[in-house]
């Protein structure tokens, strides 16, 4: 009787897929988190969300992060251990977010990309302009077997301008991964904008968290709590498939 007079905790949303594709959740190896605890809170607030699948997406960048498999998996051994040792029930996954810049041409030419299952590539464009082969690179790359993902396309401002080019992308063969921050203003209005016209014209292939940190874990996590969410959520889910990548 006396627990009606305090309110409880809202209960926390869950997302409709159970699949992270694009999170810096791997400790110590770009900007996003700085150790193995700060991944393990990262991975919780992921799991509160209902995602017990996370693909750890750190950036490949030339100069600041150059990223190989080889720099990337000792951070995902011990992420690894840490996330068995703490009894989670949480299957991770080692690829890479590959801005596509002169470091991604040689490490592509010498083939030592770093796929999702299903060879699934998730790439980043510049932010102040498109790639100049961009079409050229998507082309070659589906011959060679890659499913390419453009990573949060409503972020590139140079779009918002001239929405066509989205649709000349996808219908070029690339996916695209819109992230949920987007939808919250965390990156502007015109982000959030073009993150809309998305889900209006249906064509958001994958979600991510894109996840650098545990604020960013929380502003989303209040983001699906919310009446907007609620609206779009089932706009987006007929054409996710974030839980079609199996391992
Ligand atoms: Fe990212």
């Amino acid at each position: 009787m006396f627990g009606k007079l305090f309110k409880s905790k809202k209960e926390q949303v869950k997302l409709f897929y159970n699949t992270d594709v694009h999170c810096h959740i791997l400790p110590g190896v770009d900007h996003g988190s700085p150790s193995v605890e700060h991944s393990l809170e990262m991975l919780k607030a992921e799991a509160e969300m209902g995602i017990s699948r996370v693909i750890l997406t750190s950036h490949v960048t030339a100069v600041s992060f150059e990223n190989t498999r080889e720099t990337l998996m000792d951070a995902f051994i011990k992420l690894k251990d840490a996330v068995s040792d703490a009894g989670m029930d949480m299957d991770l996954y080692l690829s890479a977010e590959y801005r596509m810049d002169e470091y991604f041409d040689k490490e592509y030419a010498a083939d030592h990309l770093i796929p999702m299952p299903g060879n699934h590539i998730l790439l980043e464009n510049s932010f102040q302009q498109e790639l100049m082969n961009l079409d050229e690179l998507l082309f070659d790359m589906q011959v060679k077997g890659y499913k390419t993902i453009l990573a949060h396309p409503e972020r590139y401002s140079y779009y918002s301008r001239r929405r066509k080019r989205y649709e000349q992308l996808h219908n070029a063969g690339a996916r695209f991964q819109v992230n949920i921050l987007s939808f919250t203003g965390y990156f502007g209005e015109e982000a959030r904008d073009s993150a809309l016209w998305f889900v209006r014209n249906g064509m958001i292939d994958f979600l991510g968290s894109d996840m650098h940190n545990v604020k960013h874990a929380h502003i989303i996590m209040d983001y699906i709590n919310s009446k907007e969410w609620k609206k779009i959520g089932p706009m987006i889910e007929p054409t996710i498939k974030n839980d079609l990548i199996t391992w």
